[in-house]
């Protein structure tokens, strides 16, 4: 990444930032890492639930998950955010409790496991508490920010979740990938354009890459 790189993205953090304040403000400190959503990419999140996206899931929880809760407390909807680690799960369990969210999201604890849709092996969430979070109104918007992916040995850890769960999602529902700008995440994107209808933008200085199915010409 060249210097103007880092100097872009940063005026673009500093000014999502601001455009988060009301949904920061609205309840107590959220403990963001370097793990996190960068808040340029949680800003078109949260403007899709804004502008309509009413069912939510969230495949890996944390910060981002109290913010989008709140914004969806907001706007109408709801949120199933699938977490592997325990620890984290009751975490954020715990502070959607405390911050009275729990009718608006809930987390649904699905241990890591061998899946059919594995690649390199690598394991997925566990079917079972998956299938039991996700029935009912179909999904419209899907972001893809877990399981871990940021080591070489664990790079293709994403690629189920597309086609895993492509029969919970809406026809006009919005797939979101983070970490879109690492080698591990271009691969699983060319694998999903190749493998399902959908197409995705490459917003590099959001560090997401953005899908949906095209309207047919
Ligand atoms: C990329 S993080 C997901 C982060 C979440 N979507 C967010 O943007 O806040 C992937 C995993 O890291 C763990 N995790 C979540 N928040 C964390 C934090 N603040 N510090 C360390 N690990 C975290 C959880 O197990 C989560 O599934």
């Amino acid at each position: 990444m060249s210097v103007e790189g880092t100097v872009d993205w940063t005026a673009h953090d500093l000014h999502a930032w601001q455009v988060l304040r009301p949904l920061l403000d609205a309840g107590p400190y959220l403990p963001w890492s370097s793990g996190a959503m960068r808040a340029s990419g949680l800003v078109t999140l949260c403007n899709e639930i804004v502008f309509g996206r009413r069912r939510m899931v969230e495949l890996g929880a944390g910060a981002s998950t109290l913010l989008f809760a709140r914004a969806l407390r907001e706007h109408g909807g709801t949120l199933d955010a699938i977490e592997h680690d325990a620890r984290w799960a009751q975490w954020v369990t715990d502070r959607l409790a405390r911050e009275g969210l729990a009718d608006v999201a809930r987390v649904t604890l699905a241990p890591l496991e061998p899946h059919p849709l594995g690649a390199d092996g690598l394991p997925w969430y566990a079917q079972e508490p998956l299938a039991a979070a996700l029935g009912g109104a179909p999904v419209d918007l899907l972001l893809v920010d877990g399981p871990p992916a940021h080591e070489r040995s664990v790079r293709y850890a994403r690629y189920p979740a597309l086609p895993a769960l492509l029969g919970y999602l809406a026809k006009d529902a919005v797939v979101v990938l983070d970490d879109a700008v690492r080698d591990g995440e271009r691969d699983v994107l060319e694998r999903w354009e190749r493998e399902t209808p959908y197409r995705f933008e490459r917003r590099e200085l959001e560090a997401i890459a953005l899908g949906r199915i095209p309207a047919r010409p």
